[in-house]
Formats: structure tokens, C-alpha cells, sequence
């Protein structure tokens, strides 16, 4: 791929300044390579709701799509009703681009202080459902604000969503030197979806003989993955309990400043989309605080989607040698505390992370 077009979604809070250090480190691995990325900055977030009342539109989506993958910083503000740009703009983009494989790495680096007292070798990856679950939008609240309330979100499972992410899920394990898939999910109680999942895995897993499963209630998963993390290598599971794990995964790894995710549209259709898992973290924000090694683990995902797979290899062994210098700070720093919205928090000022020079 001679040229990246790539689209720059930055957003609110301190994704701009965790972008631009991802960019940096972008060009800075792509120089005298032959391929050359050209940014487009799509202006989308707080700013452009409270100016247009947009979130995304159709024209947006459109420009987007013509782009070959796609890099955000963070998404939402307290100025803005909570769920407007969640809603309106992060999870339209991943509906609509289909991306619906949101893979998340959950990998404690040498020298990084992990808050567990033995953490063991942790290096595991989840593969959460991207758009479907809880997250489609479909429910209602009926007589709202009075005490015969009736809200509802219902959690949508296709076979065919849960067969894709499934069958992606395996593929990943397959490539792996473990070969092992845990199924995450809760169908003691949730008793359709549940049962879905786990006679999908059963099915797909003819596909993939040499790869051994597992299974686990999401609420026992939150156990292992605190006494026992480094028994997950790949753990597939629906996107309401893939975003409430992944997070704790991070916290295991040294924190949410450091979780790197991918917006993964395996079948090409779409661009696929690359993000910190943090939020904008609107406390620190404008303040050169902001950790970017998470976009930063974010663009390597995005060079090894690219096929860039040497690229990548460079970036993630730059943060490898940073994080083993300094990483050390993460467990002793108080956790910066999401104060306006969720899934804010980055960790406070661990400086600069890896300088664009720093990746040869
Ligand atoms: C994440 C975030 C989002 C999610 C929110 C902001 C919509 O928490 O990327 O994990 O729930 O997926
Ligand atoms: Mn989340």
C-alpha cells in the first residue's frame, strides 16, 4: 500500500493530543518506507454538536468510508447529554462501518507494575462484539418518571453476528502458540443469548479441531481475571460484558492508559477503526498530561490490519522499551478517577511516552 488515507477523528477531551502523538509516531515509522499516510481530519464531537446539533451525517459517514482505516482519540463530553455522541457518533461509527469484531489486547508488559502481587505472564486478547448485544439501540422506556417506569434495552444475538465474531474469535486463537478460546458469558440466567453462544462455539470449534475452549460466567471471569489472568489466551464474548472486562483487563496491565483497541470490519467492506480504550478524560485535558502510549499500541494495530506487519512490530517494541523504562510508575500513581462521564481516565503525566523519534 504505497498511500494510507487515513480518516482523523480526534474528538473531545484529550484526544486530540494523544492523536497527534499517534500520528507523530505514524509518520515517523512510515518515513523512507514507500508508504506514506495522508491524514483527513474529520471535525466530529462536543465542538461540532453544540455549533450544528450534528453528531454524523450521512455525508460524513460517506467521506469516511472512501479512507482505508481510520484512528480516534476519544469521544464524549459533560457539556453534552450523556449518550449523544456515545450513541450518535462512536457506536454509529461502529455499527454502521460494521465493525464487528472490537478486539481488545490485554498484555502486562515487562516492567510495567501490574496492581496484582503476582500477576504471572499476562498476554491475553479479547475479542468483543461490536455491534450487537445490549448496544443495538433496541428498547424504550414507557411512563418515564413515574414510579410505574418500564425501561428496557433488549440485547440483540443474531446467529449470524454471534457466528462471524465466533468463527473470528477461533481464527485468532488458532495463530496463537496456546490455541485456547474462552467463551465469556452468563447462560445460567441469560438463557437464549447464553445457549446461542455457546452451541456456536461448540459449532464453529469442528472448524478449528486444534483449538481447545472453555467456558466461563462472565461474573467468575471477573474472578480468574484477577487471581488468575495469565490462564486467558483468547476470550470471545458479547459486547456489554467485552466492554466491562476490558477494562478490567487494563487495570491488571498497568491501566486504562495503556489499552490499545481495534474496530476490527474483518471482511474489508469498511475501513476499520482504531482508538485508545480510554475515554476523553476531560479533567486532564489541554494539560500535557495525557498519556498516549495506548494510541500509540493503537496505531500498531492499525499497521498490522494494513499488512505494515514489520511497521508494527517496530512501534510496539519502541513502547516495549519505553514502558520498561518508566512503567514501573504506573502501579504506585493514584488512578486518575473518571469524574464527568464513563470510560473516561488516562493516567496522569507519565511525561511523554514514546517520542515519535524514539521508533526506529
Ligand atoms: C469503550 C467505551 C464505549 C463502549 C462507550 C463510550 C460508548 O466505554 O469503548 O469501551 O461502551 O463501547
Ligand atoms: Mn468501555
Amino acid at each position: 500500500m504505497p498511500n494510507i488515507k487515513l480518516a482523523v477523528v480526534a474528538g473531545d477531551g484529550i484526544g486530540t493530543e494523544v492523536v497527534d502523538q499517534g500520528l507523530a509516531v505514524l509518520e515517523s515509522v512510515l518515513a523512507g518506507s514507500g508508504t506514506q499516510v495522508t491524514p483527513t481530519a474529520f471535525e466530529l464531537g462536543a465542538k461540532r454538536w453544540h455549533a450544528t446539533g450534528e453528531t454524523l451525517t450521512d455525508d460524513d459517514l460517506e467521506a469516511i468510508r472512501a479512507h482505508d482505516a481510520i484512528l480516534l482519540g476519544a469521544i464524549g463530553d459533560p457539556t453534552v447529554p450523556s449518550g449523544v455522541l456515545e450513541r450518535g457518533l462512536l457506536l454509529k461509527l461502529r455499527f454502521s462501518l460494521d465493525h464487528y469484531v472490537n478486539l481488545r489486547p490485554g498484555k502486562l508488559y515487562p516492567g510495567v507494575k501490574s496492581p496484582l502481587a503476582e500477576p504471572g505472564e499476562v498476554d491475553f486478547v479479547v475479542v468483543r462484539e461490536g455491534t450487537e448485544g445490549p448496544y443495538g439501540g433496541v428498547g424504550g422506556s414507557v411512563r418515564t418518571g413515574t414510579p410505574q417506569e418500564i425501561a428496557t434495552e433488549v440485547s440483540v444475538n443474531t446467529a449470524f453476528g454471534v457466528e462471524r465474531v465466533v468463527r473470528d474469535a477461533f481464527a485468532r486463537a488458532q495463530a496463537r502458540p496456546r490455541k485456547h478460546l474462552t467463551l465469556v458469558h452468563k447462560h445460567n440466567v441469560l438463557v437464549n443469548a447464553g445457549h446461542l453462544w455457546r452451541r456456536t462455539v461448540e459449532a464453529v470449534n469442528a472448524e478449528f479441531p486444534d483449538v481447545t475452549t472453555d467456558y466461563l460466567h462472565v461474573d467468575a471471569a471477573t474472578i480468574f481475571l484477577t487471581t488468575n489472568p495469565s490462564r486467558f489466551d483468547v476470550i470471545v464474548t458479547d459486547n456489554l460484558f467485552g466492554d466491562i472486562i476490558t477494562d478490567q483487563a487494563a487495570a491488571i496491565c498497568g491501566g486504562i492508559g495503556l489499552a490499545a483497541s481495534g474496530n476490527i470490519n474483518p471482511d474489508r467492506t469498511a475501513p476499520s477503526m482504531f482508538e485508545p480504550v480510554h475515554g476523553s478524560a476531560p479533567d486532564i485535558a489541554g494539560q500535557g498530561k495525557a498519556d498516549p502510549t495506548a494510541t500509540v499500541m493503537s496505531v500498531a494495530m492499525l499497521l498490522a490490519h494494513l499488512g505494515l506487519t514489520e511497521e508494527s512490530a517496530r512501534v510496539e517494541a519502541a513502547v516495549a522499551a519505553d514502558l520498561a523504562e518508566r512503567g514501573a510508575e504506573y502501579g504506585r500513581r493514584p488512578r486518575w478517577a473518571a469524574t464527568s462521564h464513563s470510560a473516561c481516565g488516562a493516567e496522569p503525566p507519565p511525561t511523554t511516552a514514546v517520542a515519535a523519534g524514539s521508533v526506529r
